[in-house]
């Protein structure tokens, strides 16, 4: 198997093939999605809300993400890995920034990192791209600022989408290999994909980018609450989970299991 490198993004956008992500913070889902040819997997700071217990993803560190990018990465055979880099560990400076990715190159075995922000980290992309490592940019809805952002709230409307083509133009300017665009209306996501030469992969931004990313714990059914409406459930792991958890339970309390086949003479 070929794994997916950088050019197979470029390829993608100059050929019209879409490209898929997921997020994963583990290795059985890695593996799982790996196998079934998703094209990267994203270790996202989405981790703290679905897999470490925050309710944002303010708290994460660099040192929850890593463990969680090294099982990825060491579980992938094709899918390029991204590791997210964690608010906190690359605003301050184009240097904390190169210092963060680094940590990740070295310790994960991932292929590339991300970092939110448009035309302000555009000078951190540049640093990082200098450097030999591969980034994706993430612009639109950025929830690492969330509060300053004032909510969840759909970015590149009206007015904004001039900033969103700017903020686009400023992170290939400043050499990221691909965008992720994060709930953002659809016209808008369509003028910044065909004014960029590096491929858009849309999360909430409708169908006229060059590829989709979702997070996995959404687009597999297992998150409860609010789910956003651009995401689409394909599967319903949390229900198969319960009745498969409420069978053992009462398998054990009528003594159905474990049967002779799985006992030891
Ligand atoms: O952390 C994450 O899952 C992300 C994607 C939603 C873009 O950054
Ligand atoms: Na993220």
């Amino acid at each position: 198997i070929k794994r997916v490198r950088t050019r197979h993004f470029q390829n993608a956008k100059e050929t019209g093939i879409l490209i898929t992500g997921l997020t994963s913070y583990d290795q059985l889902s890695a593996q799982i999605f790996d196998e079934a040819g998703i094209d990267f997997l994203l270790v996202g700071d989405s981790a703290g809300n679905n897999v470490l217990g925050y309710d944002t993803t303010l708290p994460v560190t660099v040192d929850d993400l890593i463990p969680l990018a090294r099982a990825v990465a060491g579980a992938v055979k094709r899918a390029f890995v991204v590791a997210d880099m964690p608010f906190g560990s690359y605003e301050n400076s184009a240097e904390e920034a190169l210092n963060t990715a680094v940590r990740f190159m070295k310790e994960t075995g991932a292929h590339s990192v991300k970092l939110e922000g448009g035309v302000r980290s555009a000078d951190k992309i540049r640093r990082i791209v200098d450097a030999g490592i591969p980034v994706m940019a993430h612009i639109g809805f950025t929830p690492q600022s969330e509060h300053g952002l004032g909510g969840h709230i759909i970015q590149g409307r009206g007015e904004g989408e001039d900033q969103l083509v700017a903020d686009a133009l400023a992170v290939q300017d400043a050499g990221a290999f691909a965008v992720v665009l994060e709930m953002v209306p659809a016209v808008a996501a369509k003028r910044v994909t065909e004014a960029l030469r590096i491929p858009t992969i849309g999360v909430g931004a409708g169908p006229h980018v060059d590829g989709q990313l979702l997070v996995w714990t959404d687009f597999a059914g297992f998150s409860t609450g609010r789910i956003p409406k651009f995401v689409k459930q394909y599967a319903d792991l949390r229900g198969a989970l319960t009745t498969a958890v409420e069978q053992f339970r009462g398998d054990v309390a009528d003594r159905s299991y474990p049967g002779p086949e799985h006992s030891y003479d």
